[in-house]
C-alpha cells in the first residue's frame, strides 16, 4: 500500500531531487506521510503527501544516494514519528517498507532484551535494528541484510541503506512488488516502474524471496538463502508522461476520457472479425486445456468484482459455460469446490491486490487452471497465473477505478468470444460481437461529449444524502458499480440494488428526498425496468435514467435522462458505466473533494 523509491548514482545528480520527483508519481500508493533519507544529509519526514515533505526539505539537502517513502498507515498512526524511513539505534541503518512484518512483536521483544530502543510504533523499525544486530558480527551490509531478512515473516517490499556502505541500497521483495531500474551509472529500486521511467526503461522485476544489492554501476540479485539469481532486464514501453494528468484537473477525469482509446488498446490485434474469432496470445499456451474446462470461478475485489459479475452474464449466455463470481476476500476463507476442470480467473487492475492474489494461490493449490485479466504488466498476479489477458489500459492512477473497468469488460467480451467459439458459438455470433466491440470507441466518445449535461445533473442533485442505483441482468452489477463510484469519492450513502429486489425491501426508503438512478437502456428487460421506475415515481422518488438514444417516452417517467448509444445487450454495460463514472466525478467535484485521493483509501490494496 505504501510507495518505496531508492536511487544511487555516480553522475553528480542530487539524489534528494530525483527521489522527491519520483515520490510525486508514486503518490497514488499512499499519502498519509512521507519521508526521505540520504547518508550525507540524514532524514526528513512529514505528515501528509509528498508535497508537504518537499516543503520541509532545507536548501542544501543532498545525497549521492538515498531512499524515500510514501506511507499508507497499517501499524501505528499516520504521524511523523511513524513515517518512514526508520532507523536503528545508531542512526546508521535506514529502512523503508511496504507491507506488514507479522512477527514484529516477537522480534521487537527479542531486540529490546538485547538493548535496542525503538522510536516508533511501526513493524518496520524492527528490520533496521535486526540489520544493526547482524552488523555486529557480519561487516558486509548485503550479508547482514540477508541474515536480517531471513528472520522476518510477512510481506514486504523494502529498500535499506547503511552509512558504512553509502552508495549501496538493498531491496527485497516478499509479497509486495519491487522493481529495479538500470540506468547509465545509476540504479533505482521502486514499488513500480512509474518513478523510474523518466530515467531509464530497462528494468528487472524481483520475485518473492529475492534480495537485490545495487550500487551505481552494479546490481546483484540473491535468493534469501544467499544464492545468486541471474535475470535479464526487460524493456518497458510506457513513458512517464503516460502516468501524468494530461491537462485534466484530476486523473479520474483523464482516465474516464481515455475510454475510447482504452477499448481500442484492449481489443487491438485480438479480433479476427471475418471469422468471428478472438485471438488471445496470452491464452495460447493453455488453449487446449481451456476447451476441456467445465466451470469458471471469477475472483476480484471492488470494481474488478463487479466486472466479474458482468462477465458471468456474458460467459453463461454466449459461451455456455457455468460461472460463479466470488469476492476474492471470501473465496480464500471458504472451502471452495475446485478441481482440475475448473478455471479460477482473477480480475485485477493492479495485479497486486492481496486477496485476489491469495484467491489465485488457493485455486492453484486445489488444482485449478488459473487465469488473469490484469492491467499491470509484470505484476504478481500476472506472473503467478498460468495464463491470461493483459488489459493494455495504461497506468490507472485515480483511486476510483474507471478506465480499468471499461477495459476489463472489453477483455471479458473477448474471452467470451474465445471460449464461446470453442463451445459451439457460431461464427455469425462471433462476428456480431467483434463488430459491436469495434464500434464501442466511437460510442463512448459520443457519451463523453455529453459530459456538460451530466455535470449539470450532478449540480442539481448535489445536496442528496442518499442514492439508489438499480439495474437488471447485465446492468445489475453496473448499478453496484455506480453506487461504489459515488460513495468512494463523495462519502455519501449510495446503494446498488437489483431492480427486481425493490419490492422486497429497498422501496421502503424511497421518498421525495431519495433519488434513484435507473439503468434502463432498451434491452430484453427494459419493460420490467420501466415498471420498477413507475413504482418509484408513484412514491414521489426523484428519478434519473440512463436510456438508449431515441427513447423519448422515458422522459414521462424520469426527471432527468442520460442518453447512451445502443449496442448489443452484452456490451451495453461498457457504455452505461461511463455516464455513471462522470456523474460520480462531477458530484464529488461539487462537494469540493479531491477525487483522486479519497479519504481512507489507497489505489492498491496489498494488505488484507
Ligand atoms: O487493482 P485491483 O483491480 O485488484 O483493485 C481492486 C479494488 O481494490 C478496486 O477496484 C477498488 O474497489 C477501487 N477503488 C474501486 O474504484
Amino acid at each position: 500500500m505504501c510507495g518505496i523509491f531508492a536511487f544511487t548514482t555516480k553522475n553528480g545528480k542530487n539524489a534528494a531531487e530525483v527521489l522527491m520527483d519520483g515520490l510525486m508519481s508514486l503518490e497514488y500508493r499512499g499519502y498519509d506521510s512521507a519521508g526521505i533519507f540520504t547518508p550525507e544529509s540524514g532524514s526528513i519526514k512529514a505528515v501528509g503527501a509528498a508535497a508537504q515533505l518537499r516543503r520541509k526539505i532545507p536548501a542544501g539537502f543532498f545525497g549521492k544516494s538515498g531512499i524515500a517513502h510514501l506511507r499508507w498507515a497499517t501499524h501505528g498512526e499516520p504521524t511523523e514519528q511513524n513515517a518512514h524511513p526508520h532507523q536503528d539505534c545508531s542512526g546508521d541503518v535506514w529502512v523503508i517498507h511496504n507491507g506488514i512484518i507479522e512477527n514484529f512483536k516477537a522480534l521487537k521483544k527479542k531486540l529490546e532484551t538485547l538493548g535496542h530502543t525503538f522510536k516508533s510504533a511501526t513493524d518496520t523499525e524492527v528490520l533496521a535494528h535486526l540489520v544493526e544486530e547482524h552488523l555486529k558480527t557480519e561487516k558486509d551490509f548485503t550479508k547482514a541484510a540477508l541474515l536480517a531478512l531471513n528472520e522476518v515473516k510477512g510481506t514486504y517490499g523494502i529498500a535499506m541503506q547503511y552509512r558504512g556502505d553509502p552508495s549501496r541500497v538493498i531491496g527485497a521483495r516478499m509479497g509486495s512488488p519491487v522493481v529495479l531500474g538500470l540506468g547509465e551509472g545509476e540504479r533505482f529500486i521502486a514499488s513500480d516502474a512509474s518513478p523510474i521511467l523518466r530515467h531509464t526503461r530497462q528494468v528487472v522485476f524481483l520475485e518473492d524471496g529475492e534480495v537485490a544489492s545495487i550500487t551505481p554501476e552494479s546490481h546483484t540479485i540473491y535468493k534469501l538463502a544467499g544464492t545468486k539469481v541471474s535475470r535479464e532486464a526487460e524493456h518497458i514501453d510506457w513513458n512517464a508522461e503516460a502516468a501524468q494528468r494530461g491537462g485534466y484537473d484530476h486523473f479520474m477525469l483523464k482516465e474516464i476520457m481515455e475510454g475510447p482509446e482504452v477499448v481500442e488498446n484492449t481489443i487491438r490485434g485480438r479480433l479476427r472479425e471475418s471469422e468471428g474469432l478472438a485471438k488471445l496470445g496470452g491464452l495460447e499456451s493453455v488453449e487446449r486445456d481451456l476447451a476441456k474446462m467445465d466451470r469458471i470461478i471469477i475472483v476480484g475485489c471492488g470494481t474488478a468484482y463487479f466486472a466479474g459479475l458482468t462477465g458471468e452474464y456474458m460467459l453463461e449466455e454466449h459461451a455456455g459455460i457455468p460461472v460463479e463470481v466470488e469476492l476474492a476476500s471470501e473465496f480464500r476463507y471458504r472451502n471452495p469446490v475446485v478441481n482440475g476442470r475448473t478455471i479460477v480467473l482473477a480480475i485485477s487492475q493492479s495485479g497486486e491486490t492481496l486477496d485476489t492474489l491469495e484467491a489465485i494461490r488457493e485455486g492453484k493449490r486445489r488444482g485449478a487452471l488459473t487465469l488473469g485479466i490484469v492491467n499491470t504488466v509484470g505484476s504478481t498476479i500476472a506472473r503467478e497465473t498460468d495464463a491470461g489477458v493483459y488489459n493494455h489500459a495504461g497506468p490507472e492512477i485515480g483511486v476510483a477505478s474507471t478506465k480499468a473497468l471499461v477495459s476489463q469488460l472489453s477483455a471479458l467480451a473477448l474471452l467470451t468470444t474465445f471460449l464461446g467459439r470453442q463451445r459451439g458459438m457460431s461464427a455469425h455470433e462471433g462476428r456480431e460481437i467483434a463488430r459491436a466491440l469495434r464500434a464501442l470507441p466511437q460510442q463512448i466518445q459520443a457519451i463523453l461529449n455529453t459530459r456538460d449535461g451530466i455535470q449539470k445533473m450532478a449540480k442539481k442533485y448535489k445536496n442528496a444524502r442518499d442514492f439508489l442505483y438499480i439495474g437488471r441482468k447485465y446492468n445489475y452489477p453496473i448499478a453496484f458499480e455506480g453506487a461504489l463510484k459515488l460513495k468512494e469519492i463523495s462519502y455519501i450513502h449510495a446503494e446498488g440494488c437489483g431492480a427486481g429486489e425493490m419490492k422486497h425491501g429497498p422501496l421502503a426508503m424511497i421518498d421525495q428526498k431519495f433519488p434513484t438512478l435507473a439503468i434502463a437502456t432498451s434491452d430484453s428487460v427494459y419493460e420490467k425496468m420501466a415498471s420498477n421506475m413507475q413504482e418509484i415515481k408513484a412514491r414521489k422518488g426523484p428519478l434519473i435514467a440512463i436510456a438508449s438514444e431515441g427513447n423519448d417516452e422515458i422522459k414521462q417517467l424520469a426527471d432527468d435522462v442520460m442518453y447512451v448509444p445502443k449496442t448489443i445487450e452484452m456490451l451495453q454495460p461498457i457504455l452505461n458505466v461511463v455516464p455513471l463514472q462522470l456523474f460520480a466525478y462531477f458530484f464529488a467535484r461539487e462537494k469540493g473533494y479531491n477525487v483522486d485521493r479519497p479519504r481512507n483509501l489507497a489505489k492498491s490494496v496489498t494488505v488484507e
